[in-house]
């Protein structure tokens, strides 16, 4: 390890983050009930420009006239390049009630958004007297918000999580592609004349994890759009998993289950851990580093990974 330790991520569950529009407040009752670990109410791209200011409202009033349970509540605002989002903050922080807990930025492009996003949140907060400090997150959705992915991570003590938002990812980047994730029908390679899909989003994916791991930040995978499709959103929700994201977004309330399930470690998986640390204590304990668990090789590195397994599972079980 370096000198410079690894910051530990926000302690919470955060397996599947539900959104609906902020126009659509016949549906918040439905979220709050839902099994989502993140309540993400929209005021940006699922809310037509007319409907905004009407669910600022819907929105505002929400926040303490629905009982969100233990759930983290967040709010997307409109993005630092339309005229709504100083609105969105101003008015969510002088009119709602301390139950919100994050705000969610979208389109960031480099540190300095979430700098002046930390600085009206900051200012405001002091305004209203409020006594819950607001979280951030953001989206990374856009060529310049991959490109400076590691000094956005890094940019304020409030950021706790950090989603890939796939659809304006692909469009900012050009990309010949109108599906929101999942696999790409010209992404593939070939050999012997068959065709073998490679993963378009990996890239980035690993990207996010690794600035989000650097600085304790949340990574998380962001909608599947098919919400027709369940295997393939469990596709692409495991290819997450495997690379170190700890929740992905649903967009129908169908997906909150997949998520849950793909997210929150099996018990085979948290079994197989624990008997790797036991394996690893035997070995420790007859003075070796190493060990053979089911004819293979574990190690202290084992070890690391094992715990990160069963410390998932033993928060998501604390917080439930
Ligand atoms: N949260 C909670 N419940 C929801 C919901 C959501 N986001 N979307 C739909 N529901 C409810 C419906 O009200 C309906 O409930 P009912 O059985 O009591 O009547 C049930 O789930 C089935 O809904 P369905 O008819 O399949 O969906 P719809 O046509 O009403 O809406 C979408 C489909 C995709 C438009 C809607 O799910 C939606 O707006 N999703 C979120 C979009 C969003 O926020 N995008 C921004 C982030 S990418
Ligand atoms: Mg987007």
């Amino acid at each position: 390890m370096s000198f410079r330790l690894q910051p530990p991520a926000p302690a919470r569950p955060n397996r599947c983050q539900l959104f609906g529009p902020g126009s659509r407040p016949e549906l918040f009752a439905k979220m709050a009930a839902s099994a989502a670990d993140v309540i993400n109410l929209d005021l940006e791209d699922s809310v037509a420009p007319a409907d905004k200011a009407q669910a600022r409202a819907n929105i505002i009033r929400a926040i303490s006239g629905v009982d969100w349970g233990r759930k983290t509540l967040s709010v997307r605002i409109n993005g630092l390049d339309t005229p709504y989002w100083y609105r969105d903050v101003v008015d969510l922080l002088e009119q709602a009630g301390e139950r919100l807990d994050q705000i969610m930025i979208p389109k960031v492009g480099c540190a300095a958004d979430v700098y002046a996003m930390d600085a009206l949140v900051t200012a405001c907060e002091a305004a209203a007297g409020r006594q819950k400090r607001i979280s951030l997150e953001v989206i990374i959705e856009t060529a310049a918000g991959i490109a400076h992915v590691e000094e956005i991570a890094a940019s304020s003590p409030r950021l706790q999580a950090m989603s890939l938002g796939a659809a304006d990812f692909a469009a900012s980047m050009g990309m010949q592609t109108t599906g929101i994730g999942g696999t790409q029908e010209n992404y593939y390679m070939l050999r012997e004349g068959r065709k073998y899909w490679a993963d378009p989003w990996h890239w980035a994916q690993a990207a996010i994890v690794a600035a989000c791991r650097t600085h304790g930040i949340l990574p998380v995978d962001g909608p599947f759009g098919d919400f027709s499709d369940d295997e393939g959103f469990r596709a692409q929700a495991r290819r997450s998993a495997t690379l170190g994201m700890v929740g992905k977004w649903a967009i129908h309330p169908k997906q909150v289950a997949l998520a849950n399930e793909v997210f929150t470690p099996s018990e085979a998986a948290v079994r197989e851990a624990r008997e790797i640390l036991a394996a690893m204590e035997a070995a420790k304990a007859a003075g070796q580093g190493a060990a053979t668990y089911k004819g293979r090789l574990v190690d202290i590195a084992s070890m690391r990974q094992a715990e990160v397994i069963v410390r998932q599972a033993e928060m998501i079980a604390g917080a439930s």
